[in-house]
């Protein structure tokens, strides 16, 4: 095997375990780490010989790794500015064009910094059922819309069991919306900072149920954590005009695609939601 193609190998195991970001969970300025990269002085010209005694030019494989530093989060909002902030920019929305509009401009939750794209909702504004899922990953950060990699194929498929979609009678959205990197779980002033604009979506749409599709959801919007004991028990939130909405917390997509076994319960779930709509 040459060296190109052990290299590609390696890659292609890495992507096969899922690593498709060569990224931690802050901004980190790998630059600034890397004397090579970043020398205090300039580089020598070509055909100089360069001093490995002179202290501005160390040999690649002579120093100890230097300490990664982090990007310094300059003018960042304290969580209770950036709660305050989205939750006054929400309430200024009475449609989900502003509300779109609002999150796109928002600059309190630094995730965004590390997103290609603000993904808020697809499917029919109005719908009587709102699916919440926890936040973007790389196909929905690629395209703009949430669900739509291979979790999202499945939950298209689980709607369409019981006669549901997101072109007819739908809506779907994440209590986060800019993708975690790794997707790694969104911390809770994530959730926090995103949570107000949560609110004003349901506000705005109005749904007769909402499903939770696994941990995040469930502990945005009811505050609780243990999606497998909290699954299959319906709950409420209280609505804009402080009537109550139907909570039912679910297995997300992705953790069925991994546990299989476990759409037997989710099939059992889905039909749950279904006849609550029926009877609503
Ligand atoms: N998982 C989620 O929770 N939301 C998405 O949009 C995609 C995957």
């Amino acid at each position: 095997m040459t060296t190109a193609e052990a290299a590609l190998a390696v890659l292609r195991w890495y992507a096969d375990a899922g690593v498709d970001e060569a990224i931690g969970a802050d901004p980190t300025d790998f630059f600034a780490a890397d004397p090579i990269l970043s020398p205090k002085t300039p580089p020598p010209l070509s055909g100089q010989a360069v001093d490995a005694d002179e202290p501005n030019w160390p040999q690649r494989n002579s120093l100890p790794p230097p300490p990664i530093a982090p990007i310094a989060k300059t003018n960042a909002p304290s969580t209770d500015e950036a709660v305050a902030a989205a939750t006054n920019l929400a309430a200024s929305c009475d449609t989900f064009e502003a509300l779109c509009a609002a999150i796109e401009a928002f600059d309190g939750c630094a995730l965004k910094n590390g997103a290609r794209n603000t993904v808020v909702f697809d499917g029919v504004i109005g719908a009587d059922l709102l699916i919440m899922g926890e936040a973007p990953g790389r196909d929905e950060d690629r395209v703009g819309k949430p669900f739509v990699g291979r979790a999202g194929q499945l939950l298209d498929k689980m709607l369409g069991a019981i006669g549901r979609s997101r072109t007819e009678n739908t809506l779907i959205s994440n209590v986060i919306f800019w993708r975690p990197p790794g997707n790694r779980t969104p911390t809770a002033t994530e959730v926090a900072v995103c949570k107000p604009f949560v609110d004003r979506l349901i506000h705005l749409n109005q749904p007769k149920a909402i499903v939770l599709a696994g941990n995040a959801p469930l502990q945005a919007l009811l505050g609780r954590t243990g999606i497998t004991r909290a699954r299959g028990n319906w709950s409420e939130i209280e609505g804009p005009g402080s009537e109550k909405i139907p909570v039912l917390p679910m297995f997300h997509p992705a953790f069925l695609l991994r546990r299989p076994e476990q759409k037997r319960l989710a099939w059992h779930d889905l039909q749950s939601v279904a006849a609550r709509l029926t009877n609503s």
